[in-house]
């Protein structure tokens, strides 16, 4: 006959066995899900634009951020880490990221949304090399799943610009 201590243990293991089986498919069921999420960003203004005095260009601007996530979320999320960043090239670099805005949303109904704000963090090129240039807004997002891996994608605008002249 089986003790009262065995049976509890086996009924543990199978608890475990079936948690495990549970996050498992979580995450699988996750993979399965192709998000398809949405953004367009207009700049509103260049709010400043000027060489700094150490010969480092400074930019203030604002923009109106639209974006339809909520398809990155799924039962097994638990938050969405997402950040809006400047990309460009220079003659010394061929890839300058600058983060200007971030937030993290925590549910499907905040997923949706649009927000006319300046950048967040300061954007401060290293030389003064973005008269006139061309540049991308890329807005990344990372999901952090409940259970399973954590990933990442972004969406890429092009055909911004830089005003020609200092302001
Ligand atoms: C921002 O964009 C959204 C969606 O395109 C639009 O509905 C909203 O009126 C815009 N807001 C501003 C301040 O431009
Ligand atoms: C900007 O986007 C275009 C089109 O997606 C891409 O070809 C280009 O390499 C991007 N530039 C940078 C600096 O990432």
């Amino acid at each position: 006959m089986h003790s009262i201590g065995y049976r509890a243990n086996a009924l543990l293991t199978f608890g475990v066995m079936i948690l495990a089986f549970m996050c498992a498919l979580a995450s699988f069921s996750d993979t399965l899900n192709t998000p398809t999420p949405s953004a367009t960003v207009q700049v509103l203004n260049f709010n400043r634009f000027q060489k700094k005095p150490d010969g480092d260009d400074e930019v203030r601007m604002t923009f109106n951020i639209s974006a339809n996530l909520q398809s990155l979320f799924t039962w097994n999320t638990k938050q969405v880490f997402v950040f809006l960043a400047a990309e460009y090239e220079t003659p010394k670099n061929s890839m300058n990221q600058v983060s200007l805005w971030d937030v993290i949303i925590l549910n499907k109904k905040d997923a949706e949304f649009w927000i006319r704000t300046a950048n967040k963090y300061r954007f401060i090129d290293q030389g003064s090399n973005l008269r006139g240039r061309d540049f991308n807004l890329t807005l990344h997002w990372h999901v952090m799943p409940k259970t399973g891996k954590m990933f990442a994608d972004k969406l890429v605008m092009s055909g911004y610009r830089f005003p020609e002249f200092y302001r």
